[in-house]
């Protein structure tokens, strides 16, 4: 008699990500592709009361933390209203977010409880944020960025590192972490639909430590112990005040300890970041009849690593990524 949450490799999920918006302010190329992706029509969307339906039922076996994602979830015009029911259940709330507006929901996210932020920035330069966003937008962020610290929330900046653009802010952006509590994420470049992705532009795991040991003493880099379920690979450089990590699904993937499931914001729960296949998890609620079947069938599916593209060979592979979604509609 298992739990409806548990798949069949023994991971039990506890963690949902569910993406309220297909749309963004920012237009990172990472993400999605430059003309941009289908959107869904209106009326299949979740309205916040579904959001809030489907929510309770993962909560009710289980869940105990969810994320909102987009697109950007902040520019979803009933943000207010989502975050108070949710903020009703028992989980941890939280927040990924591109920050261009966040300032304006300083005291919405806190009176909701939400705590943590992660914040996507992928460049301290504003011309190369320019470049990669095709936004002006890198002051804002920056300054949000300083604002939620002050305001004290933990933030998470995530940079995904692409070679030849960024990979030369390594140094400068774990010197962001000097002299501010936050911690610096750099993420492997992942393929999506519409990415462009190759596996030449991607910077591993080992490529970052080399850089950072050229400039830091091994014995000035401290190994952290990471979070139960948590996606990074935790360091300090000894003296600051914050921290940085390495998210290594390319070349080092976390899987075995996956906890998440991710709901899209058409209602399609996806059983893994790389899964094509989704199950509807809307239709099924509009037509009245109850989600958890549906839910048990999808998690117990879940292959057992990265949707099934197990080796670095498989996930070199464009067809294998071509049939899942863009990065925009999935929410990281
Ligand atoms: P925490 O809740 O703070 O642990 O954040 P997170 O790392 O789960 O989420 P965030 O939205 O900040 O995502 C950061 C990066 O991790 C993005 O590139 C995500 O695609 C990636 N990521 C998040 N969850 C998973 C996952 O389950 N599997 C893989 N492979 N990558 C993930
Ligand atoms: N590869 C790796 N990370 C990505 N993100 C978006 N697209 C990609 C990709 N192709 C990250 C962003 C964002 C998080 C939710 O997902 O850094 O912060
Ligand atoms: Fe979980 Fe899939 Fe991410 Fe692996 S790739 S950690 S199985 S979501």
């Amino acid at each position: 008699n298992k739990n409806i949450l548990q798949d069949s490799h023994g991971r039990q999920h506890t963690y949902l990500r569910i993406s309220l918006i297909e749309r963004c302010n920012l237009r990172c190329s990472y993400c999605m592709p430059e003309e941009g992706v289908q959107l869904s029509p209106k009326s299949h969307l979740m309205s916040y009361e579904e959001i809030y339906d489907i929510a309770k039922t993962f909560v009710k076996h289980g869940v105990t933390k969810i994320r909102l994602t987009g697109g950007e979830p902040l520019i979803r015009k009933d943000i207010p209203i989502i975050l108070e029911k949710l903020a009703t259940l028992p989980v941890e709330l939280s927040i990924t977010s591109n920050a261009v507006i966040i300032d304006k929901f300083i005291q919405i996210l806190k009176l909701n409880g939400v705590q943590k932020i992660n914040v996507s920035l992928d460049s301290l330069d504003r011309e190369k944020f320019k470049q990669i966003t095709r936004r002006d937008e890198f002051q804002k962020v920056h300054d949000n960025i300083l604002l939620l610290v002050k305001e004290g929330f933990t933030v998470k900046v995530n940079a995904v590192l692409m070679k030849g653009f960024n990979d030369n802010e390594i140094i400068d952006f774990i010197n962001f972490t000097k002299d501010l509590p936050i911690s610096v994420r750099f993420i492997e470049f992942m393929p999506f639909d519409g990415n462009k992705w190759d596996i030449s532009k991607m910077v591993s795991y080992k490529e970052i430590m080399d850089k950072v040991n050229e400039v830091f003493t091994d014995d000035n880099v401290e190994r952290l112990q990471d979070a139960p379920n948590d996606t990074s690979k935790n360091y300090k450089i000894k003296g600051h005040k914050g921290s940085f990590a390495i998210i290594s699904t390319v070349t080092n993937p976390f899987c075995d300890s996956c906890n998440r499931l991710r709901l899209t914001a058409n209602g399609q729960l996806k059983n893994c970041l790389f899964s094509s296949k989704e199950s509807d998890l809307l239709s099924v609620l509009r037509s009245g009849k109850s989600i958890e079947s549906v839910i048990q069938k999808a998690v117990e599916a879940k292959l057992k690593v990265r949707g099934g593209m197990d080796t670095l060979e498989k996930l070199k592979e464009p067809k294998l990524h071509s049939n899942n979604r863009s990065m925009i509609t999935i929410g990281g």
